[in-house]
């Protein structure tokens, strides 16, 4: 299997071009079966969970032309199987999409019912509670999840929770429902707002999207579209944490600042400077971090999916700092990880305990989901020695050239598969 091998030590320096937003992406890409014309996706991020999804369109029999690696055009009017089969949902939850998608569309879907993941359980209670509000029947036999309906009614939701892909599934369904479909209590995150506004630009009517409620007037058809993917925050958020933890001066490229606010309050916190432009961020980090508290929150607060980054810098920041993990229940198990390289944690439930140490030291450890891995590759970048990242595929479902991009920013990384590699790479740099 891959691995990352980093020589840390070196400050990051430079400008670094972010990609389309993965979980913008996921959700458009199922948007666009939900038209029998043919629609064209740009900016998607060249990442394994993208050509799941592209693979599970095609397997329900829609026609997926790969313009290039980020661009591709979709068409669903040949689609004639209602059922995504479970080898997509295992591979990718998201798959999960594709029965908002289809229900609105055809009033019938069928998709496997997602398991657990490495994160939590991720129960999908209040997307299935939105399709029954619509007028769904939704049974769940054998492991799958059945919807269908005669008409799909529009109504008023309250989502018990603030949950990214039930407001996003939900929605996708309301699209095509009759009449008026109010969400209260939606997920705002910018890629909630990003497929509100695909979906308006393929003829449907939502307004409200990146407020707490969302209205929508059900249409009956929808058609094509040309839509650009908007750029991906968490993308930019770990570069920009990789500028912290190495001490060095970062511009991510092809940003919207206002996505960033949070993660750009929490590095003017631990010392950082910032500086705004249209549609870059720089981060210079050359003091000594300090400490701070964090808590995950939906969108405007601070991501979820930053959390185990935040962990990484404040573990050498000095003084002690507590994160608190309010989304999901089990998103603290790099931390054993994080240890083994010196870092200082104690969890207790949901919240982390972090006392700064001086330095990481570099040693072999193994990725435990998409971001936590991207986090420990960080931690490598920042420590003394040499640090081995073993299963990198979950890294390498959200983050395109990962490692290529981290080298042009200076970092002694390489993409290795055998001991010998590994022996190559410990000579050329000691
Ligand atoms: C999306 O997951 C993202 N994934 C996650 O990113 C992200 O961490 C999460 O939103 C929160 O921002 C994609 O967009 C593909 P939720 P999602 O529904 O939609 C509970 C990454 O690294 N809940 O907002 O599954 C749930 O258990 C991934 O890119 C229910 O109880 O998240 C959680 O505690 C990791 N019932 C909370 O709500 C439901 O029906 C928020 O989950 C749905 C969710």
């Amino acid at each position: 299997m891959d691995q990352y091998i980093i020589k840390g030590g070196n400050p990051l320096v430079g400008e670094v071009e972010i990609g389309g937003a993965k979980n913008a992406a996921l959700a458009i890409l199922a948007t666009a079966i939900m038209t029998d014309e043919t629609v064209t996706i740009e900016n998607l991020p060249d990442v394994r969970d993208i050509n799941v999804m592209l693979d599970a369109i095609e397997g329900i029999g829609g026609v997926v032309d790969r313009v290039d690696s980020h661009t591709v055009k979709i068409n669903g009017s040949m689609i004639s199987n209602l059922t995504v089969a479970y080898e997509y949902i295992k591979k990718i939850r998201a798959s999960y999409y594709l029965l908002g998608a289809l229900l609105g569309k055809y009033k019938k879907a069928e998709v496997a019912l997602p398991g657990g993941c490495d994160i939590g359980s991720r129960p999908i209670d209040l997307h299935l509670k939105g399709f029954r509000a619509l007028g769904a029947n939704v049974d769940i036999h054998h492991g799958l999840i059945s919807a269908s309906a005669e008409t799909l009614k529009g109504t008023h939701i309250y989502l018990d929770k603030v949950s990214v892909g039930a407001t996003i599934n939900i929605m996708m369904t309301a699209a095509m429902a009759e009449g008026k479909t109010t969400i209260e209590n939606a997920a705002k995150e910018p890629h909630v707002v990003d497929v509100a506004n695909c979906l308006n630009s393929m003829g449907a009517n939502i307004r409200g999207a990146g407020t707490d409620v969302i209205r929508i007037s059900g249409v009956e058809k929808l058609h094509k579209t040309d839509y650009f993917i908007i750029p991906d925050q968490i993308e930019a958020g770990t570069f920009m944490f990789a500028a912290a933890a190495t001490r060095g001066d970062i511009t991510v490229k092809n940003v919207i600042p206002k996505h960033l606010e949070a993660t750009t309050a929490k590095l003017l916190e631990v010392g950082c400077e910032i500086e705004e432009l249209d549609d870059a961020v720089r981060v210079v980090a050359s003091k000594p971090l300090h400490h701070t508290q964090v808590t995950t929150l939906p969108y405007p607060g601070f991501p979820t999916d930053m959390q185990p980054q935040m962990s990484v810098i404040l573990a050498i920041s000095e003084g002690t700092s507590t994160i608190t993990e309010s989304i999901f229940e089990n998103r603290f198990k790099y931390v054993d990880e994080l240890s083994r390289m010196g870092a200082n944690i104690k969890v207790e439930s949901n919240i982390a305990i972090i006392t700064g140490i001086e330095k990481y030291t570099g040693a072999r450890v193994s990725a435990p989901d998409l971001r936590a891995g991207a986090a420990l590759v960080i931690a490598g970048l920042a420590a003394e020695g040499i640090t081995i990242v073993d299963d990198i595929y979950y890294i390498e479902r959200g983050y395109e050239n990962f490692h290529l991009k981290l080298a042009s920013l200076g970092a002694q990384i390489e993409k290795v598969a055998t001991e010998k590699e590994i022996q190559k790479f410990t000579l050329k740099v000691s």
